[in-house]
């Protein structure tokens, strides 16, 4: 990164001085409109994060990446602000994310660590929210317990992530799941129809000489079907792909655009207490949701602003174009399909 773009992109985020800055002046809003009764419980209000202070949180952290770590960021935000809540934390293994170094653990002490944050990141969710949390084999038990114990756990996803380190004395590691749940199993929003997938047909079936469910097009022979809760068609970003930055677990675009089209209404909000390098964010942004994230990097938080400003020029989404998900290894025939369209 160019270092004379740094003070410009640092300004466009907030830091926890703000965001404490913030909460007394929404506690002083409370307290004009007579939400507290003395300085004291009003004051109490900004820090324990509920939303009686007025609304003024959630205006000023919409759109906004916080430069903080989250034990302390969390507490400031107002409760009940999130449509969707993405969450990637750091897995049960050791890993060293830009100097601070989160250490593998036993169970139980993992355990721990996801009830020291997990309940908090929940109070963030709307009364009809959904959730997501992401994991490796290791760590997936830990987060259903912690997941069951707050939300109504919907379903697991498993990505198929193919790219994985092999091992010589174990089986490589090429998949991660993702937990979905949910506050209120019977209100919640899922668009089915706007996650849904192109595969390319094998073995086209005809009745009397037409397609049966399958279409004939200029990128080939395709099907629409249903998203299931195996996902086989998103890549780990590579050096190649323009949405890569140096971060060591970047998640791809196109995975955050499913879960964000299937579970965040459009205008909704998404909260991401573990940004990185903010792929959820940059997701939300393409597909016209707003985001609030959370980073203790600083570094992390300038590649995130970054990938947000070029998400104006150009909101597309690798593998997610002409409102479907196509499969890995496709990308000629979208282009075909897309050169047709536009004729
Ligand atoms: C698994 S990564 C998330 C990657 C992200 N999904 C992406 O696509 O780039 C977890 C992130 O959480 C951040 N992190 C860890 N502990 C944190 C804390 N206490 N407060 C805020 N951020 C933290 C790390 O710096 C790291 O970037």
């Amino acid at each position: 990164m160019n270092e004379e773009e740094i003070p410009a992109l640092r300004s466009k985020f907030l830091t926890e001085a703000d965001l404490r800055a913030a909460a007394i002046s929404g506690v002083e809003t409370s307290l004009k409109s007579g939400g507290a009764n003395s300085a004291n419980d009003s004051a109490k209000c900004g820090l324990d994060g509920s939303a009686k202070i007025g609304g003024v949180l959630a205006d000023t952290i919409k759109n906004k990446i916080i430069n903080a770590d989250l034990f302390e960021a969390l507490p400031l935000l107002p409760d009940a602000f999130a449509d969707l809540i993405i969450i990637d934390p750091p897995y049960n293994l050791s890993k060293n994310f830009g100097g601070l170094k989160f250490a593998g653990r036993s169970d139980a002490a993992y355990d721990e660590y996801l009830d020291s944050w997990f309940p908090a990141v929940c109070k963030k969710l709307k009364a009809n929210g959904s959730l997501y949390i992401c994991g490796d084999w290791k760590c997936s038990s830990a987060l259903q317990r912690a997941v069951a114990k707050e939300l109504a756990v919907m379903n697991r996803i498993t990505w198929q992530r193919e790219k994985g380190r092999g091992a010589k004395s174990n089986w490589k590691n090429a998949m991660e799941d993702i937990w979905f749940a949910v506050k209120n199993p019977d209100d919640y929003y899922f668009d089915v129809e706007a996650v849904m997938q192109k595969r390319k047909v094998l073995a086209p079936y005809t009745q009397d000489g037409k397609p049966k469910d399958w279409e004939r097009a200029a990128a080939g022979n395709f099907r629409l079907t249903h998203p299931s809760n195996f996902w086989d068609d998103i890549s780990v970003p590579f050096w190649s792909m323009p949405e890569n930055t140096d971060h060591p677990t970047q998640k791809p675009e196109k995975l955050c655009a499913k879960l964000i089209l299937a579970s965040c209404p459009k205008g909704g909000l998404v909260f991401d207490p573990f940004l990185g390098s903010g792929t959820s964010a940059v997701a939300a942004k393409k597909l016209g949701r707003a985001f609030c994230g959370i980073e203790i990097n600083q570094e992390y938080c300038l590649w995130a602003q970054k990938r947000l400003e070029r998400a104006e020029d150009d909101p597309s989404i690798q593998g997610y174009a002409d409102g479907v998900f196509w499969e890995r290894n496709t990308l000629a025939e979208q282009a075909r399909q897309g050169s047709r369209e536009q004729r």
